[in-house]
């Protein structure tokens, strides 16, 4: 019976077809000896290893591989024509390559061995891998991004444990303030009226620290979009305030500019106030590299049917090497940052049918706005 290998073509057509088939094999093949002298040596191998084929026919093919390869290779094929024991050969496997430039790059190598006459020779086959690589380390890359989105999503978690946890000290605490308070309402001793005072203020940080564990419970609680027409002033005003938590310890004088004729918006407050919290939070961390440190918000309504709200800090400005990448996720230049502040509020903007922005201060610090439409309740 015929097969399609028997004789297909006429020696001198057979000759010719084993030299196109060779130079243009898209993978290099090389031919080396019992020795490893190389025999052949095609195009591919050319633009893969960089050197001509006159560089290299004839000399040992250990001048192609990297160290510790390249000492080790003679021994190598001694050990496999004495034992037979099968490391590449028949198998092959991912391995290093190294052009001529010393630059190196991921290659699957197949060896295959056969005769011709009597003398025995194997044939590598040489496969660039870089392609697949860079995929593989995207792969990575994507799943860190993954496993810090979970880490992100557990810190809700604890926060949202925390933020219950301080809860009931703090209930006990107001409970015990308002019984000394009864305790002792009925004398006028002046050192009691003042005591009382103090016990006034203690039961006024101690309602607002309770505030403060409200709010951070409403943003972390994993809930449903809920829309509705808003007040943007009070919505902003509410989220600043847990925003600038320490932020006069930090010596920031934040400046309110509310546009009191703004209609009402529809949105998520909850998600809006996410927003301004991790707008207002990189201002105060901006500032703290500078020495004039002001954060001016601003509201105000536009004849397109758009209200915005602007936060303008007197800080650095943005990074050259963020600046482009802004809003996309994990780009961040604080050692303890996430870079995920932006990207989320990008989304929840433009999940409003909104608009963010990023622009430079003509005097230095930078001014981050954002627009929503305003829809007729
Ligand atoms: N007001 C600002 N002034 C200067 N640079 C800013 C300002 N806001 C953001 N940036 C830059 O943009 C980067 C990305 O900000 P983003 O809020 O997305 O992440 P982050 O603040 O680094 O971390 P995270 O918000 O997740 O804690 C910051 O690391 C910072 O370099
Ligand atoms: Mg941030």
């Amino acid at each position: 019976m015929k097969t399609g290998m028997d004789a297909p073509f006429k020696d001198a057509e057979n000759a010719a077809l084993f030299q196109v088939l060779i130079n243009t094999a898209v993978d290099g093949i090389i031919v080396i000896d019992a020795v490893g002298n190389v025999r052949l040596y095609n195009k591919a191998c050319e633009r893969l290893l960089g050197y001509a084929p006159e560089e290299v026919l004839g000399r040992n093919i250990n001048m192609l591989m990297p160290s510790p390869y390249r000492e080790q290779h003679d021994n190598y094929i001694e050990a496999y024509r004495t034992t037979s024991e099968r490391k590449i050969i028949g198998i092959g496997r991912e391995v290093l390559g190294q052009n001529k430039d010393g630059s190196t790059f991921p290659m699957y190598l197949s060896v295959g061995e056969g005769w011709l006459g009597n003398e025995q020779i194997f044939i590598g086959i040489i496969h660039d891998t870089t392609e697949r690589q860079v995929v593989a380390s995207r792969l990575q890359e994507v799943q860190a991004e993954l496993a810090h989105v979970s880490r992100l999503n557990e810190m809700g978690q604890m926060t949202s444990a925390l933020a219950h946890e301080l809860n009931q000290p703090l209930t006990a605490i107001m409970n015990y303030l308002r019984a000394a308070q009864r305790t002792v309402a009925a004398f006028d001793d002046p050192a009691i009226v003042r005591a009382q005072g103090m016990m006034d203020k203690a039961a006024g940080q101690t309602a607002r620290a309770g505030e403060i564990i409200r709010r951070l419970r409403d943003f972390v609680e994993k809930r449903d979009a809920r829309q509705s027409h808003e007040d943007l002033n009070k919505t902003i005003e509410e989220a600043i305030s847990l925003a600038l938590v320490g932020a006069s310890d930090a010596n920031i004088k934040a400046v309110l500019k509310f546009d009191q004729n703004i209609p009402p918006v529809l949105m998520d407050r909850i998600q809006i106030q996410q927003v301004v919290l991790n707008l207002v939070r990189n201002a105060v961390e901006a500032l703290q590299e500078v020495s004039i440190r002001e954060l001016t918000i601003e509201t105000g309504f536009e004849e397109n049917g758009y209200a915005y709200a602007s936060f303008s800090d007197t800080g650095p400005g943005l990074p050259d090497e963020v600046a482009s990448r802004l809003f996309q996720p994990f780009v961040t230049t604080k050692e303890k940052g996430m870079g995920v502040g932006l990207s989320i509020c990008q989304s929840i903007v433009s999940g409003h049918g909104g608009l963010l922005s990023a622009t430079a201060n003509e005097n230095g610090g930078t001014t981050f706005c954002f627009r929503l439409p305003v829809i007729d309740a």
